[in-house]
C-alpha cells in the first residue's frame, strides 16, 4: 500500500493520463480507506477536472441498469468517456469483480472510454454519499466527461447521492401501485427528471398522472420537473432523455459562474406618473433629490432619477399617450411600473436567459437614460414583476 505521497502522485498523474488500469487500482485504494485513501483523494481533487454528474435511481425493477447502459451508449456515441457507480444493496463487498459488473461490462468490453464500477452500500464507513462522492472525484481526475451514479432504493441514500450530482433522475414505471405513494417521502423531492420507463406497457398514464398529482402537492422545485418517457430496451425516449440532461445540468454547473453573484443590487424602482413635475414634491419633502432629468425618445419617456442610498426611484412620464408608459397609465393609474437589477454584465445574462427560454419583453439589449444599456424580462417569467437589467457603469 502507498504511504509515501510520491506514490499517490505518480499513481494520479498515470490515470490523469488515461491509464485505466491506475484508475481501477485508484478506486480500490479509495474504498480501502485511511490515510492512503485521503492523499489519493486530495491529489485527484487538486486537478480541478469536473464531470456532469448524473444520478439514476428508482425502485428495483424500473429498468435503470438498462437505462444507464442506453445512456452510456448514447455518451459514447457523442465522444464522451464515461464513468458509472452503481450502488448495489445486495452486494457484500465493495470492488470490482462483483457478478453484476461482469454482466454489465460485457456489452462496452474493450472500450477503455467506459468504467463502470460497483460499490456495496452496507457497511459502507461514512455512508454511500461519502464513498460516492470520492470514487466519483478520482473518475473526475481520470478525465471522464460524465459520471453516472446508480442507486437502488427510496432512502437516506439516494438522497445524499441527489446533493452530489448535477442531475437526479427518478426512475418508474407502469404497475408500481403503491409504490409511488412510498417514494413520496424519499425522492419526489429531489427528483429533477421523472423517467417512466417500460412507457408502453399498460398504466403508463396512470404513473404520469399520479406523478402529476404528487408534483402539484409539493411546494419546491421539484413541481416544475419534466416527465419524460422511455422504452430502455429499445432505446426509445434516451435521445430525448439525455438533451434534456444536458440542458439541466449545464444548467447547474454555468449559471453559478455567471459574474453576478454577489454584484447584484436594485439599481431603482421605476415608478409610472402622469407628471414627473407634480410627483416630485412629496419625495422632495423627504428629502430626495432630482439628480438626472431626461428625456428617452426611443421610449417616449421622460424620467427623473432621485437618489435612495445606493439606489434610486425612476419617476417615468408619457412623452405620448400610445407609448409603453403611456398605456400603463391608461391601464392602471399611477404606480409601481418595474424593478430593476443591476448587473456586472449583460451580454452572458442576455444569451443564457434566451437558451433557457425565459421570456423577454426585447429581442435586443437597449440604451436608456443616462446611456445605461438594459434589458426587460415580462412578467410571466418573473411572478408578475417587470424586471429590468441594467448594466453596471465601468469607469
Ligand atoms: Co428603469
Amino acid at each position: 500500500m502507498p504511504s509515501i505521497p510520491n506514490e499517490s502522485t505518480e499513481l494520479v498523474a498515470r490515470l490523469a493520463g488515461g491509464d485505466v488500469r491506475s484508475l481501477a487500482r485508484a478506486v480500490s485504494l479509495i474504498e480501502g480507506g485511511g490515510p492512503p485513501a485521503q492523499e489519493l483523494l486530495a491529489a485527484c481533487r487538486a486537478l480541478h477536472r469536473r464531470a456532469l454528474r448524473i444520478g439514476v435511481t428508482g425502485a428495483p425493477g424500473a429498468g435503470k441498469s438498462t437505462l444507464v447502459d442506453r445512456m452510456v451508449r448514447h455518451l459514447r456515441h457523442a465522444g464522451q468517456s464515461v464513468g458509472v457507480i452503481a450502488v448495489d444493496p445486495s452486494s457484500p463487498v465493495s470492488g470490482g469483480a462483483l457478478l453484476g459488473d461482469r454482466i454489465r461490462m460485457q456489452g462496452f468490453t474493450g472500450d477503455d472510454g467506459v468504467f463502470i464500477r460497483s460499490m456495496a452500500s452496507r457497511g459502507v464507513a461514512g455512508g454511500i454519499g461519502a464513498n460516492a462522492a470520492s470514487v466519483c472525484a478520482v473518475m473526475e481526475a481520470a478525465g471522464r466527461n460524465t459520471v453516472i451514479i446508480e442507486t437502488v432504493g427510496v432512502g437516506q441514500d439516494e438522497v445524499s447521492v441527489a446533493g452530489l450530482v448535477d442531475v437526479t433522475i427518478l426512475v418508474l414505471v407502469p404497475g408500481m401501485g403503491d409504490d409511488i405513494q412510498s417514494l413520496k417521502a424519499g425522492v419526489m423531492e429531489v427528483a429533477d427528471l421523472f423517467v417512466i420507463n417500460k412507457s408502453d406497457q399498460p398504466g403508463a398514464e396512470k404513473v404520469e398522472a399520479e406523478i402529476l398529482a404528487m408534483q402539484s402537492l409539493i411546494a419546491t422545485g421539484t413541481a416544475c420537473a419534466p416527465v419524460l418517457k422511455t422504452i430502455a430496451s429499445s432505446g426509445e425516449g434516451v435521445d430525448q432523455l439525455m438533451e434534456e440532461i444536458a440542458r439541466r445540468g449545464q444548467r447547474d454547473l454555468v449559471l453559478p459562474k455567471l459574474p453576478l453573484a454577489g454584484r447584484l443590487a436594485i439599481d431603482h424602482l421605476g415608478i409610472a406618473v402622469r407628471s414627473i413635475a407634480a410627483a416630485r414634491c412629496f419625495y422632495e419633502l423627504l428629502g430626495l433629490h432630482v439628480t438626472a432629468e431626461e428625456i428617452v425618445a426611443h421610449e417616449q419617456v421622460k424620467t427623473a432619477m432621485l437618489p435612495v442610498g445606493s439606489s434610486r426611484f425612476e419617476l417615468l412620464e408619457p412623452t405620448a399617450e400610445d407609448s409603453t408608459i403611456g398605456r400603463f397609465l391608461a391601464k392602471r393609474g399611477e404606480g409601481l411600473h418595474h424593478i430593476a437589477l443591476r448587473v456586472a454584465s449583460l451580454d452572458d445574462l442576455f444569451a443564457r436567459l434566451q437558451e433557457e427560454g425565459v421570456r423577454l419583453a426585447s429581442d435586443r439589449i437597449k440604451i436608456g437614460a443616462g446611456g445605461h444599456r438594459y434589458l426587460f424580462i415580462h412578467p410571466q417569467s418573473t411572478g408578475g414583476v417587470l424586471l429590468e437589467l441594467v448594466e453596471e457603469v465601468t469607469a
